[in-house]
């Protein structure tokens, strides 16, 4: 079965008062309308022609090159926008699926249960449906009393009666391509918003003795995001889904409430995420880590085995069975090897670190190549910014980095070396050689005057 899509995207959405379109807002890390894309993509529904038209720019550098665009010039309403691909329709049978590009929340399952539906007993069309605890502003459907569907009424142009209905259009559909376009033709603008209402096409199909059909789905699927408290709802309810599939996967999370992982996160079996962590972009965790509480990981590679505690990363990995934090920094660039221990207040910025290397404590090391079985003293830093540019260290095999030692860098440490605590290194230090360079202790005996009593 042909499967098309089109999806609505035109609109303005002032009520977000946002210099971004509403649908290039992010849910779980991805634009809201990408969520569409994606639902469809799952259905097999290749062909999607978004029809945009208010910052169609964002829309279209967010859905990328693979989908069609049909721009709407003005916003005369839902059925005016659908009639702007009308010359992409005609060549088609099948069936189209009319969507919204701000309802992400809508699952591939409940489109493919509409096709389904629509594809069972010769409908014209099926319109999904959702029963809303509260319906203001939102098109009612109106039934028969045998429960079939009679026509759409917008809630500007309901009577008292009809408003009291609680079974509302979605705004999604599945229609018979020819007869959509054929109903498309007819249909006029006399209502309350002076509008094209694309719902005008259910009755004039009924009108011309064709079924259309309802496919009830879950109300908080049809729910559009129209300003920030709804985009914030469609948020928990994103990410509640993602914390679902994650555990059924095997994963342990705390506290689904406080945990935020982005749609595109993997996590291996038998971790642990504890509350409070934000797991996002491309981070993949292996297997019996634990990770948080307080952590937020973005574009991080994580190896299996690893413990991470309130630490903040980017765009970098940690190696198998390492230990992270509590209150770490890794930044852009760094690659934490196996068994590692980096500890309180340490920032790795843009370093290689070998396996079995440890800096405990207050520590900073950037734009540095470190061997393995290195210790980093507590308070070691690499003077890496020399006013201008950034300048590399680099630090051999074995190499005992005292506390409080500075590396001005650029220098190099070779491997087996020693450095005394407190050092200033500004020159290369051979391999196996202990480095002193630091100010000699003065004791000047008798110096402090008791008061006299
Ligand atoms: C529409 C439905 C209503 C349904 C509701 C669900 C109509 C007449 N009414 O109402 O029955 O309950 O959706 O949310 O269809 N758009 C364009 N171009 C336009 C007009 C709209 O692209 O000219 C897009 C909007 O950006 C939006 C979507 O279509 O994404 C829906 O339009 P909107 O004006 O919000 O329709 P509603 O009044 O909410
Ligand atoms: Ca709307």
């Amino acid at each position: 079965m042909d499967i098309c899509a089109i999806v609505l995207a035109a609109g303005e959405g002032k009520r977000m008062r946002s210099k971004k379109s509403k649908l290039v807002h992010r849910v779980a890390g991805r634009p809201v309308v990408c969520w569409v894309r994606e639902a469809l993509q799952n259905i097999g529904a290749q062909d999607q022609v978004y029809i945009v038209g208010h910052m169609q720019d964002q829309v279209r550098a967010a859905l990328g090159e693979d989908v069609a665009f049909v721009i709407q010039e003005q916003q005369l309403g839902t059925g005016h926008a659908v009639m702007q691909a009308a010359p992409f329709l005609e060549s088609r049978g099948g069936c189209t699926l009319v969507l919204v590009g701000d309802a992400p929340l809508i699952t591939d399952a409940t489109l493919r249960a509409a096709v389904d539906l629509y594809e069972s007993d010769g409908f014209a069309a099926i319109v999904i449906t959702a029963d809303a605890e509260d319906p203001t502003g939102l098109g009612r459907v109106v039934r028969d009393p045998d429960g079939n569907i009679q026509a759409i009424v917008e809630h500007r142009d309901a009577t008292p009666q009809e408003r009291k209905i609680r079974e509302i259009n979605s705004g999604m559909y599945v229609f018979n391509t020819p007869l959509l376009l054929s109903a498309l033709g007819r249909i006029g603008s006399q209502n309350a918003q002076n509008e094209y209402y694309l719902t005008d096409t259910i009755s004039i199909l009924i009108g011309d003795g064709h079924r259309v059909g309802a496919y009830k789905a879950p109300f908080e699927e049809t729910v559009g995001i129209n300003d920030r408290v709804q985009l914030a709802q469609a948020a928990r309810i994103m990410n509640h889904r993602i914390c679902e599939r994650h555990m059924r996967a095997g994963v342990t999370i705390q506290d689904p409430e406080s945990t935020w992982i982005d749609a595109t996160v993997r996590i291996g079996p038998d971790s642990e995420v504890l509350s409070g962590c934000h797991l996002e972009g491309d981070t993949v965790i292996g297997e019996d880590c634990r990770i948080g509480p307080d952590t937020r990981l973005t574009d991080v590679e994580v190896g299996t085995g690893v413990f991470l505690e309130r630490t903040a990363a980017a765009g970098c990995k940690v190696g198998d069975g390492s230990r992270v934090g509590p209150y770490a920094c890794l930044r852009t660039g760094t690659e934490i090897g196996q068994h590692c221990r980096i500890g309180v207040f340490v920032e790795i910025d843009n370093a290689k670190i070998g396996d079995h290397t440890q800096a405990s404590h207050l520590a900073y090391v950037g734009d540095a190549n470190v061997g393995s079985g290195v210790v980093v003293g507590c308070g070691s830093v690499t003077a890496n910014n020399d006013g201008n540019i950034r300048q590399h260290t680099e630090i051999g095999d074995n190499v005992f980095v005292g506390s409080n030692t500075v590396l001005v860098a650029p220098v190099e440490v070779h491997e087996n070396a020693y450095i005394a605590a407190g050092s200033t290194i500004t020159e290369t230090v051979p391999a196996g050689a202990l480095a002193l360079a630091r100010e000699r202790q003065t004791v000047k005996k008798n110096w402090v005057r008791r008061l006299p009593t």
